[in-house]
């Protein structure tokens, strides 16, 4: 069992777990994700870890909500247990010195993207951020992001904080400006797809993590199979990041509403207890 520490709804749906785990934080590294399970008949949930304390031997996991077995895991409360939490799993980000790094957070992927973010800053690169939501109560960790990054550029859809617009318009006018080694996203597949178009005539090399479209998180599903150029790679066992020009954004696109009728199913079924 995995102590929980805190569970905070840091935005509408979205909560900020803490959990004890020394070992597994001793091992983390950014880009690495974990699977979650509530319970010990309850799904496996796999999870990017969205921060890692090793001298407290804590994880941090941001999770959204939005399905019976999201629902059910943050209806646990500090002092309570996960019933599993294994990892760290994947392979972690590439750090190095690329100058100037831009990264791109859609939504909730702003919380892969800060350790990341921070890990570049460590290196000694230069880090601006574009941090995007739908609306201003959905932005979260925008002082953490913030405090990596020499520029922090907030986007909103409807203007009601930063810019009003989509992250593809700063992240243009920063390729435009800059001579950016990498660009790297994370966010809905739709944003990383036309963040990718928007690099590909600047020739910079750019990175997207595919961790939410991870099923079981073991490569025996299937469900998290991408065509990467000439080809198939499935994420949790070759990923979650790759090279974000290369990644076929369409089989993506049309993968991820593969499930939706079951996950439909799922939660007219559930009831909170
Ligand atoms: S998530 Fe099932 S094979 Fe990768």
């Amino acid at each position: 069992m995995i102590p929980i520490i805190s569970n905070t709804e840091i935005a509408p749906n979205i909560f900020e777990m803490t959990v004890e785990h020394s070992r597994l934080a001793s091992k983390a590294e950014p880009g690495h994700f974990v699977i979650a399970m509530a319970q010990e008949q309850g799904e496996r949930i796999p999870l990017t870890i969205a921060d890692f304390d090793r001298n407290r031997g804590t994880i941090t996991l941001v999770i959204t909500a939005i399905g019976t077995s999201t629902k059910k895991l943050v209806r646990l409360q500090a002092g309570q247990s996960l019933y599993a939490l294994i990892g760290p799993l994947g392979h972690p980000s590439e750090l190095g010195n690329f100058g100037t790094v831009i990264m791109v957070a859609g939504g909730v992927g702003t919380a892969p993207v800060y350790p990341i973010a921070r890990a570049l800053h460590d290196c000694g690169n230069t880090v601006i951020s574009i941090q995007g939501a739908r609306t201003a109560n959905l932005l979260f960790w925008k002082d953490k992001l913030a405090a990596v990054s020499s520029e922090h550029i907030i986007m909103t859809d409807d203007g009601s904080e930063g810019r009003k617009g989509l992250v593809t318009e700063p992240l243009r006018e920063k390729l435009e400006m800059s001579a950016a080694g990498l660009v790297f996203m994370i966010g809905p597949a739709v944003m990383m797809k036309f963040c990718a178009e928007t690099v590909r005539p600047f020739g910079v090399r750019a990175v997207a993590s595919l961790n939410s479209i991870m099923i079981d998180g073991t490569g025996m599903c299937g469900g998290c199979r991408v065509k990467i150029g000439s080809e198939t790679k499935f994420t949790c066992v070759d990923g979650p990041e790759f090279d974000a020009l290369a990644v076929d954004w369409d089989v993506l696109l049309s993968r991820q509403k593969m499930y939706c009728e079951e996950e439909k199913c799922s939660l007219a079924q559930y009831k909170p207890v």
